[in-house]
């Protein structure tokens, strides 16, 4: 049976591709967009064995003329450093690449913005071509070109905008995804639809609801709808990020953020032990609670998005041990803060978020986010 022809997004000056089996086709795609003498494939040691040979015997076919070398790096956060954007530009040295060199970034987002950074800064840029094989890196970390590294400081704080040359979305690889992490990409899914279309929330939360009731085995991981589910988040981001690119202040693209300031201070606080996905999603919960005592977010918006996260068994409380004081604190201390006051991203309802004199950031006193998260 032949497979549906794959959707494109074009808003950002490079295409996105989504579709069934595109692994096979990334070789042709970085070749038309990214022609280069080295291809150089960063990935993890646990997407290299799975993923790695389609993506190399692509690219040896459509690029017969060039060099492809491989790399695999530590998977999970901790790897995201300096250490390792330096271990992988001496590796890059010691193949004696140049600026004719293409990075090719396989695998999740710490991969997509490690391999990132390592293409922004490399020879001052090279061209990367994003290829996410987590549904969190599909639908969000491998589109609109933020990249670097964590720091002890916190996370992302080295780092740049370098836009990919192209991103290859393959939604049948998350068929090797443990559903723990699909169910934690659903978070960023589901920030989407709160930020932009409410159809779009409940469509994608019953699609994901279909996939997570049976076993891996008995889904059809080239169905359209599992296409649709990512494509259509895609471009939910990609038309966001292409309004505003850099994230001036209180543009657009910080209601990209929605879920993330709370988000960001349970991971740091909890040393990165609560997955990313998580932790956006009692961030939302949290957030949308504070935007409905501010009275900026539609009352029963909260008790929406609580049902649905925990639909999908998404945490929607604080970890234990964790106290609002000290979350409040933390996200006093984000990089979005402006003064001594946190800053927000907050919905008016689901599908539309709330837009302020000031834009899409909201600055919340201190006293203000301790309320409102004691009474969530
Ligand atoms: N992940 C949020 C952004 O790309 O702006």
């Amino acid at each position: 049976m032949s497979q549906p022809a794959p959707d494109v997004i074009d808003l950002l000056g490079y295409r996105i591709h989504v579709g069934p089996w595109l692994l096979e086709q990334a070789g042709r795609i970085a070749a038309e967009v990214a022609p280069a003498h080295v291809y150089a494939v960063i990935t993890d040691e646990h997407v290299g064995p799975v993923a790695a040979p389609q993506v190399v015997g692509s690219l040896r076919h459509y690029a017969p003329h060039a060099r492809v070398i491989l790399q695999g790096v530590t998977p999970g956060e901790a790897t995201k450093t300096r250490a390792t954007w330096q271990a992988l530009t001496d590796w890059l040295l010691g193949e004696r690449c140049g600026r004719d060199t293409t990075v090719i970034a396989l695998g999740g987002g710490v991969v997509g913005d490690l391999a990132g950074f390592v293409a922004a800064t490399f020879m001052r840029g090279i061209p990367v071509v994003q290829v996410p094989t987590t549904l969190l890196a599909m639908v969000d970390a491998s589109v609109g070109g933020k990249v670097g590294v964590d720091t002890e400081h916190g996370k992302n704080l080295v780092g740049a905008f370098h836009q990919p040359a192209a991103v290859v979305i393959d939604p049948t690889v998350l068929q090797t995804l443990p559903p723990a992490e699909f169910r934690a990409g659903m978070a960023e899914v589901i920030k989407h639809g709160v930020i932009a279309d409410v159809g779009y929330f409940d469509r994608s939360i019953a699609a994901a609801r279909a996939i997570l009731g049976v076993p891996a085995a008995e889904v059809d991981w080239t169905a359209h709808t599992l296409t649709r589910l990512v494509s259509d988040s895609v471009r939910i981001k990609a038309s966001i990020v292409a309004q505003d690119p850099r994230e001036a202040p209180g543009g657009i693209r910080q209601s990209l953020n929605f879920g993330h300031t709370i988000g960001h201070a349970v991971e740091g606080l909890m040393d990165f032990r609560v997955p990313h996905g998580h932790a956006v999603s009692i961030g939302m919960v949290l957030e949308s609670a504070l935007g409905e005592t501010l009275g900026v977010t539609a009352a029963g918006t909260t008790e929406i998005i609580r049902d649905r996260v925990r639909s999908l068994d998404l945490p929607v409380d604080l970890p234990s041990g964790l106290s609002v004081d000290e979350v409040a604190g933390a996200c006093r201390r984000d990089k979005k803060a402006r003064g001594a006051k946190a800053v927000f991203s907050l919905p008016a309802r689901v599908g539309a978020m709330a837009v302020s004199a000031h834009g899409h950031g909201v600055s919340v006193e201190s006293a203000a986010i301790i309320s409102a998260l004691s009474r969530a």
